[in-house]
């Protein structure tokens, strides 16, 4: 399942990769919700590939595409995780894609094409980097942690997130939004960031990046310190170490 992941993941990337420097068919899902013909185009290559081998699989993709199956496996798709950043062109987005079993995720695969990064991790088996096993890092301190988070499209709650945002400034070495919650997962998982938090986030958006950061020997919860839950829509993630300190400024 894993080497299937990893090539509906590179061949997604192919794709994406080669409109990226090419102009943009661009609509708007919201105000500022973008999604490109690109979007929807690799979502249907990669539908289309699950649904050849495993017809009886659900599927949850992010540009209108959910499916029920019978036997418990389900794939979770984003076709592109920064859609805005790729529209202007800004080299940080990726492929995300995971495989659950009866809610249990087996297998999650990230590729930026741009940087040719490819993120995997199974179930019990580790997290990888292009092959390479990779894990958190061992940062103790808030004062020595680089943190990551990210703003959802709908503004109506941006005053509790601008005070979160407000404390954890205050305390860590630096924050960071790079405008992929999927990468932001993986960049904790391999120890560029110590910790990421975010709010407003739909399943496609952490379905993979959960399960790399775990793989990783890191900490998933929810915002509020309860067990991680990919329908409740926000999370908190860390090499374990801070995580606690990072909870207590949410
Ligand atoms: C978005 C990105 C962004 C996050 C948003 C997501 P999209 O996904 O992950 O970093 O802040 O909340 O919706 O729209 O680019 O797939
Ligand atoms: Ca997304
Ligand atoms: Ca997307």
């Amino acid at each position: 399942m894993l080497d299937f992941t990893i090539s509906l993941a590179r061949n997604a990337g192919e794709f994406i990769f080669s409109h990226a420097k090419k102009d943009l068919i661009v609509e708007h899902k919201g105000r500022i919700d973008l999604v490109t013909q690109v979007d929807k185009e690799t979502q249907r290559r990669i539908v289309n590939a699950i649904e050849s081998r495993f017809p009886n699989h659900s599927i949850l993709a992010e540009e209108g595409v959910k499916k029920s199956g019978s036997d418990g496996y389900e794939w979770i798709i984003d076709p592109i995780d920064g859609t805005t950043n790729f529209v202007h062109k800004l080299p940080v987005f990726c492929v995300s894609i995971a495989l659950y079993k009866d809610n249990t995720p087996l297998v999650g695969v990230c590729l930026n094409p741009a940087t040719n990064e490819l993120f995997s991790a199974e179930a019990e088996k580790g997290a990888f980097l292009n092959g390479q096993k990779i894990s958190v890092s061992s940062t103790e301190r808030l004062v020595d942690s680089l943190v990551a988070t990210g703003f959802p499209y709908k503004t109506d709650n941006m005053q509790r997130i601008l005070s979160r945002f407000s404390r954890v400034v205050s305390e860590a070495q630096g924050i960071r939004r790079l405008g992929s919650a999927a990468l932001d997962l993986c960049y904790v998982a391999c120890g560029h960031f110590d910790a990421f938090w975010e709010e407003g986030l739909n399943p496609w958006d952490m379905a993979a990046g959960a399960l790399i950061v775990k793989e990783a020997g890191g900490k998933i919860s929810c915002i509020d310190g309860s067990d991680f839950d990919l329908s409740k829509g926000n999370i908190v993630a860390s090499n374990a170490k801070l995580h606690d300190q990072i909870l207590a400024l949410m």
